[in-house]
């Protein structure tokens, strides 16, 4: 089968397409003929800095949809030839992709392969910033950094159905904006200073709920736009900055709080509360709430192309690899 395999880390161009084994499937585990691959920022940071990569040879890829093709010793409630897709810590990137029957699902009717790619990441992830970690109440406005991208174009949607007051987005162009505009928000701040741009929307009272994934001085300016008993979640550290350290000095005086959240450590800590999440976000998708454009589909052996589009800061929605044509529903 085909995979494409990093042996060493630096820009798009270390990802290589190789032949390797049909992997078997282990207690517990699945494998998949695999539809499609979801990119994810976070293969970017894999490829690039190691980030989760236990250790090289590595094959990127969190998340895969396709079909069941072998069922490991264990697992109960999947058999060969299931529509699936599935969260996993690495592999996805591969014509054939091993993934924890905890963290796989069936789809719902009217979800398709290529729709299924985009969501085992985005969704839950999306839904548990907003909701079981950042616990929006209706009327509450929120803050989204990156608001065209995977998560943000989800996050956005989301947040108006659960009746936000106002969804802010911050972008880093006015082509982005538009994106965000069309997915849920209600103004997107494009300039340098989003948290004045935060506090003039709001007439000076700052925002209940941040969800920030770049970290560093981002991370700190957002706590001066939370208004009082506002919430900020952590998800990510795109600046690539130190990690931040705040103590109760920085939060005490109006009640603030800070959160973290990982959807792949939640996999591995927590896989039956992931799967509780997800379903409920699925619904969201089922019903039509929410959609998560592919604003661009790559055969699998021009991942690196992918990389290149996501890493130079111009995509939007969903981008995804194209790894066989079994099925071709919407
Ligand atoms: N914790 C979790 O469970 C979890 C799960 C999934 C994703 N994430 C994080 O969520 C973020 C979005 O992930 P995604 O896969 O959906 O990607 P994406 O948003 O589709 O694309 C990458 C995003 O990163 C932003 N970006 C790129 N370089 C940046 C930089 N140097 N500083 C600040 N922002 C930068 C871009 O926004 P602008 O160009 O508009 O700034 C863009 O929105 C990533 O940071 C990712 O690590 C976390």
């Amino acid at each position: 089968m085909r995979t494409i395999r990093i042996t060493e880390f630096g820009g798009p161009e270390v990802l290589r397409l190789v032949q390797a084994e049909v992997p078997e499937p282990g207690p517990g585990q699945i494998t998949v003929d695999a539809a499609y691959a979801g990119v994810n920022f976070a293969d970017l940071k894999a490829r690039s800095d190691g980030y989760r990569v236990p250790s090289l040879p590595f094959v990127p890829g969190l998340e895969v949809s396709g079909r069941v093709r072998a069922v490991g010793p264990g697992v109960e409630g999947f058999r060969p030839g299931q529509a699936v897709a599935a969260l996993t810590p690495s592999g996805a990137y591969a014509d054939v992709v091993v993934a924890d029957a905890a963290t796989a699902f069936r789809l719902p009717d009217g979800i398709g392969p290529r729709t299924a790619a985009t969501l085992p990441t985005v969704l839950p992830t999306a839904h548990a910033l907003l909701h079981e970690v950042g616990r929006l109440r209706a009327g509450e406005s929120v803050l989204v950094h990156g608001a065209a991208g995977g998560i943000g174009t989800v996050a956005g949607q989301l947040a108006r159905a659960a009746g936000a007051g106002a969804v802010y987005g911050v972008v880093s162009s006015p082509a982005k904006a538009e994106h965000a505009l069309a997915h849920g928000y209600d103004e997107v701040f494009t300039g340098d200073d989003f948290a004045a741009d935060a506090l003039r929307a709001t007439d000076g009272r700052g925002v209940d709920l941040i969800l920030d994934p770049v970290g560093g001085d981002t991370l700190r300016r957002g706590l001066g736009a939370l208004a009082a008993f506002g919430r900020l979640v952590s998800f990510g550290n795109a600046s690539g900055d130190e990690p931040w350290q705040l103590g109760q000095a920085d939060l005490i005086a109006s009640g603030r709080s800070v959160a973290a959240f990982s959807v792949l450590a939640l996999a591995q800590s927590s896989p039956g509360t992931l799967r509780l999440i997800t379903e409920r976000a699925l619904s969201r998708v089922s019903d039509g709430t929410v959609k998560l454009p592919v604003t661009a589909e790559f055969p699998l052996a021009e991942a690196a192309a992918a990389h290149t589009l996501m890493g130079g800061r111009t995509s939007t929605g969903k981008l995804l690899l194209r790894i066989a044509d079994q099925i071709r529903r919407p």
